[in-house]
C-alpha cells in the first residue's frame, strides 16, 4: 500500500528512522484432539503467573521487531510450533497515530492470517485519544486478544516524539499512558520496555511498580539501557530483581540464541517466559526444540520427526525455512516490498550461517523471486551449517 511521506511517517516513524541507523535496506515499510489422553500437563509447563488470563502454556514468544515480526515470518514460525502449545505473538510497533487510519487488512504492518490466534500487537503512543482509537479497533476489527505498549523504542524520533523509551524518563507519565490504555479496553495491557536510561536498578522498580499499580498485566524486560540500544549484553541479573519485586508475571528478553539459552534465562531470572527476537530469525524452529524438551508434540506435519539440532540438520532446515518464508511472503506482500523484507530477513539471520554474508549478497542481486527461489535452491543443494551462537552486531 503506498503510503503518503505525512502518512508514512506516523507510521513508522521508528522503523524509518531505523533504517538508516543500522539497516541500509530497511524495508519502508487446530489441535489434534485425538492425542489429548497421551499429552503431558499442560498446566503444570505453563507460566507461574498466568499470561493472556491463563491461555498461555508455553514458556517462550516471539519478539516485536520492525521489518520482521509480519505476517509471513509469524507464520512460518506456527508451523515450527509445537502442537497443544499456546504463546502469544507480536506485531512490529505500530504508531497510535495511524491506526485509526490505517487500512488494517491491506497495511503490512498489520496484515494478519485467519489461522492467527493469541494476538498481542504492539502500540507506540502516549496520547489518550490515539490510543483509545486504535485499542478499540485492534480489539474490535483486528482480532488483537492483549495490547502491549512499546517502552523501550531508543531511536531519535521516539525520543522526539516523548514516546517508546523517552517514557521511561518520567513514571508517572508512563504509568498514566498504561492507565488510559486500561481504561478503554477489556483485554490485557502489558508493557516493553528497557533497563531506562542509565541501569539505576531503584528507578526501574519504581517505575515498573508504577506499571503494575495502573493495571498493566504483564511486563517484558530488554535489559539494555535506551543508550545502548542493541550492542553489549543484556543485564539478565536486572530480570531477576523486577520478578523478585512485582506480582506480575515477568518476560525476559536479549540475547537469547538458543533453546538451552531461554532455558537458562529462566532458570537464572525465574521469569516467566522467553522472548527471542533475532535468533529466532535464524532458527524458527527454536520453539520446537524447546516444546521437545518440555514434552510437548512436534508442529502438526511433523509428526515423528525430532527437531533439527545439529550444525548441519539446522543449516538444511534453515535453507527449507528461507524457501516457505518466501513463498508466504509471496502472498502477502507486493514484490518490491516483499523482496525487501526478505533481504531484511538474510540479513537479520546469516550471521548464525556460515557464508552467510554470501547469501545475503546473492538475495541483493536477485531481481524477482523467480531469482531468488532459484539462487535459494542452488546456494542450499550445498550443505550449510548453523553456528549456535554468534556474536550479536545489529
Ligand atoms: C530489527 C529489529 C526491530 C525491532 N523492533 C522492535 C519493535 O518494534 N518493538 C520493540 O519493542 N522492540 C523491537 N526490537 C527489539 C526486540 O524486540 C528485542 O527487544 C531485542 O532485539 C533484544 O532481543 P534479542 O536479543 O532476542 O534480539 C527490535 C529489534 C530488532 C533487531
Amino acid at each position: 500500500m503506498a503510503l503518503s511521506g505525512d502518512q508514512t511517517d506516523l507510521w513508522s516513524s521508528c522503523a524509518l528512522e531505523a533504517s538508516s541507523s543500522f539497516f541500509d535496506i530497511f524495508p519502508t515499510v487446530g489441535q489434534d484432539k485425538g492425542l489429548v489422553s497421551q499429552m503431558p500437563d499442560f498446566q503444570s509447563l505453563s507460566p507461574s503467573r498466568p499470561i493472556l488470563n491463563g491461555a498461555v502454556n508455553f514458556r517462550a514468544c516471539m519478539a516485536p521487531m520492525v521489518g520482521l515480526s509480519h505476517v509471513a515470518f509469524r507464520r512460518l514460525c506456527r508451523e515450527y510450533f509445537p502442537k497443544e502449545a499456546v504463546t502469544i505473538w507480536p506485531t512490529e510497533m505500530l504508531n497510535s497515530r495511524r491506526i485509526p487510519v490505517e487500512n488494517l487488512v491491506t497495511t503490512p504492518e498489520t496484515m494478519r492470517s485467519d489461522c492467527e490466534t493469541h494476538l498481542v500487537p504492539q502500540i507506540l503512543g502516549n496520547e489518550e485519544k490515539p490510543i483509545e482509537l486504535s485499542v478499540k479497533r485492534l480489539e474490535e476489527e483486528w482480532g488483537a486478544e492483549g495490547i502491549d505498549i512499546n517502552m523501550g523504542c531508543p531511536v531519535k524520533k521516539a525520543l522526539s516524539h516523548n514516546y517508546g523509551v523517552a517514557l521511561m524518563g518520567d513514571a508517572k507519565y508512563a504509568a498514566e499512558v498504561v492507565k488510559m490504555t486500561v481504561k478503554g479496553t477489556k483485554l490485557p495491557v502489558s508493557v516493553k520496555l528497557r533497563a531506562g536510561h542509565q541501569n539505576d536498578t531503584t528507578y526501574l522498580l519504581e517505575f515498573v511498580k508504577g506499571l503494575e499499580g495502573s493495571g498493566a498485566s504483564w511486563i517484558t524486560l530488554h535489559p539494555r539501557t535506551a543508550e545502548q540500544k542493541r550492542r553489549g549484553s543484556a543485564d539478565w541479573s536486572q530480570i531477576r530483581t523486577v520478578r523478585e519485586n512485582v506480582k506480575i508475571p515477568v518476560i525476559g528478553n536479549g540475547d537469547v540464541q538458543t533453546a538451552e539459552d531461554a532455558k537458562i534465562l529462566m532458570e537464572q531470572t525465574g521469569c516467566d517466559m522467553a522472548m527471542v527476537g533475532r535468533a529466532l530469525t535464524a532458527r524458527p524452529w527454536l520453539f520446537w526444540q524447546l516444546g521437545e524438551d518440555w514434552g510437548f508434540p512436534a508442529p502438526l506435519g511433523r509428526e515423528g520427526e525430532r527437531a533439527p539440532r545439529t550444525p548441519e540438520e539446522e543449516g538444511a532446515e534453515y535453507g527449507r525455512s528461507l524457501m516457505r518464508l518466501s513463498q508466504l511472503i509471496q502472498e502477502h506482500f507486493p514484490g518490491d516490498l516483499g523482496l525487501r523484507k526478505f533481504r531484511f530477513y538474510v540479513r537479520t539471520s546469516g550471521p548464525w550461517l556460515l557464508f552467510g554474508h554470501d547469501l545475503y549478497a546473492r538475495s541483493t542481486k536477485a531481481k524477482n523471486f523467480t531469482e531468488l527461489d532459484e539462487m535459494l535452491k542452488d546456494f542450499f543443494s550445498r550443505e550449510h551449517t548453523l553456528a549456535a551462537r554468534t556474536e550479536l552486531r545489529q
